[in-house]
Formats: C-alpha cells, sequence, structure tokens
C-alpha cells in the first residue's frame, strides 16, 4: 500500500511495476484515470486513524509517502499534518501486523551542513527547515517502533528527485543531491524485496559524481545501484 499514490513520487513507481506487485494507492486526492485498472484506488485523509487502520488491513509492507512537501514555508501546518499522517500510519501498521514500513524521509534533515560535507547516517540530524524536522520525527517514530513493537522499517534520505526532461540546469546543492526518478524506484524494490531488515536509515541519491549524502549503506543493506549522474545529466545553474 502506498499513501501519497497520486503525488510524483508514488505515480511514477506504480505505473512501473503494477504488473509486479499488488497495489493499493491511498491519497486524499484521486483520479480513476492515472492507473491501470488491476491498481487498487482508496481516498483517505490520513489524518483520520481509523482510515489508516482500514488502509493496513491485510497489507504486507506500506510505502508512506503522503504529507506535505515544502522545505521554504514555516506554516504549523506542515509539522501538523506531516506528524499526525505519520503517526496515524505507523500505529495502523503495529495494529494491522504489517511487515515493513518504507518511510520517505528527506536529505532535508540534514541540509543545515554546510555544501561542501558528504553526510552519513552517523551523524546527529540537522535540519533547515520545518520540514526538515517533521522528518526527523518520521525517523524516530520509525526506529521507535522497529525497537519496541515488531514494526520493521526502512527510512529513505530522499534527495532531489526531477524527472530529467523538465531540467537542462540545477544549482551546485541539487546536482550533488539529484535523485533520478527510475533509480529511486530501484532502490524502493530493494527496499520491499530485501529480507531481514529491523531498521535502517539509507541515504536515496544518485550516482551523482559529487555526492552530498554518502549512500555507502544503501548499497550494501538493499543492493541500490544506482545508475545517473546529475553532473552529466545537466549543466550547472551559476547566477
Ligand atoms: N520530491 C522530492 O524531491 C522529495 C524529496 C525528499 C523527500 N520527499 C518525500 O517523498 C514523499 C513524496 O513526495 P512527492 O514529491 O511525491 O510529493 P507530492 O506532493 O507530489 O505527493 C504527496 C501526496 O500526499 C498526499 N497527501 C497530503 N496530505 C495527505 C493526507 N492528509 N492524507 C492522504 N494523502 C495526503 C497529497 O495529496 C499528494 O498526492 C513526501 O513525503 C516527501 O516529503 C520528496
Amino acid at each position: 500500500m502506498i499513501t501519497g499514490g497520486f503525488g510524483k513520487i508514488a505515480k511514477h513507481f506504480v505505473q512501473s511495476f503494477n504488473h509486479k506487485y499488488e497495489i493499493t494507492v491511498a491519497d486524499i486526492v484521486t483520479n480513476n484515470e492515472t492507473f491501470s485498472d488491476n491498481v487498487q484506488i482508496e481516498k483517505a485523509d490520513l489524518m483520520d486513524f481509523s482510515a489508516c487502520l482500514k488502509l493496513c488491513a491485510g497489507i504486507d509492507t506500506v510505502i508512506h509517502l503522503a504529507g506535505i512537501v515544502d522545505p521554504v514555508s514555516e506554516s504549523d501546518e506542515i509539522l501538523e499534518t506531516n506528524i499526525k499522517t505519520t503517526q496515524n500510519i505507523f500505529k495502523a501498521a503495529v495494529a494491522s501486523k504489517c511487515k515493513r514500513v518504507i518511510f520517505a524521509s528527506s536529505a532535508q534533515t540534514i541540509e543545515s551542513y554546510p555544501t561542501d560535507i558528504q553526510v552519513n547516517k552517523n551523524m546527529l540530524v540537522k535540519p533547515k527547515n520545518i520540514y526538515g524536522v517533521s522528518k526527523c520525527f518520521g525517523e524516530a517514530l520509525a526506529a521507535y517502533h522497529a525497537y519496541n513493537n515488531g514494526l520493521p522499517s526502512i527510512c529513505l534520505r530522499i534527495g532531489a528527485y526531477e524527472f530529467p526532461r523538465d531540467f537542462t540546469k540545477m544549482n551546485a546543492r541539487d546536482l550533488s543531491a539529484f535523485l533520478h526518478p527510475d533509480d529511486f524506484n530501484q532502490l524502493l524494490i530493494g527496499c520491499i524485496e530485501t529480507k531481514d531488515i529491523q531498521h535502517e536509515v539509507l541515504n536515496a541519491i544518485s550516482n551523482n559524481r559529487y555526492k552530498r549524502l554518502d549512500i555507502t549503506e544503501s548499497k550494501e543493506k538493499v543492493g541500490y545501484a544506482p545508475k545517473a549522474d546529475a553532473f552529466e545529466l545537466f549543466e550547472l545553474e551559476t547566477d
């Protein structure tokens, strides 16, 4: 089951892999024409715990992507929505005895480190905005349920997920944190299929020549094999 199923990242995954898995897509906004007939669509507001319980019943793997994506605004709504929806989904996944939750965290959890530093997961979180703070909560909650309530989880610190067709240039930060949609799909498959995971926080960027985040563990733990290099795909935006 994929939450935020009509969002940018989920749509690309579901359209690519609906033949491989039995998928339920859940979102507060739905459109029946987006997916093929074998994908089950559930319109649901994850702020409502009972809706999350219904969604998680009988589900093996939850990919939790729903939320507000906004690294600029400081609005309370970001914390309220991202924390409550994540709390509800994890609690429902525990109650429903789901086998794994894959949580969409963000590179924004560490974006206050100077840009010439490569960040690995053993460094403390240093978010640069309230959105990043909300993702730190999700990572902590995932660890809590993995070590105390028997719900395995993988948190993915997603970088700049963009379709190459939409850009010719990128600034230096986005080049070093770029994540190609097909690389992320391959990472998600590894996260679904790899056995014997209790809890991991893995970095999710492509094979960029300079990497803002260290992806060594992502390769080792779930067989991540990214192909794209943003420094070959885009020019540097200097303005
Ligand atoms: N796009 C990126 O570059 C990027 C980078 C880092 C992390 N992420 C994370 O990955 C996830 C997916 O990102 P995206 O780019 O596909 O975002 P998106 O904004 O395209 O999709 C998010 C989806 O969540 C849904 N949603 C929001 N509130 C909801 C609620 N209360 N109940 C049910 N559904 C709700 C929205 O309707 C939307 O379809 C997000 O959690 C985001 O924080 C994205």
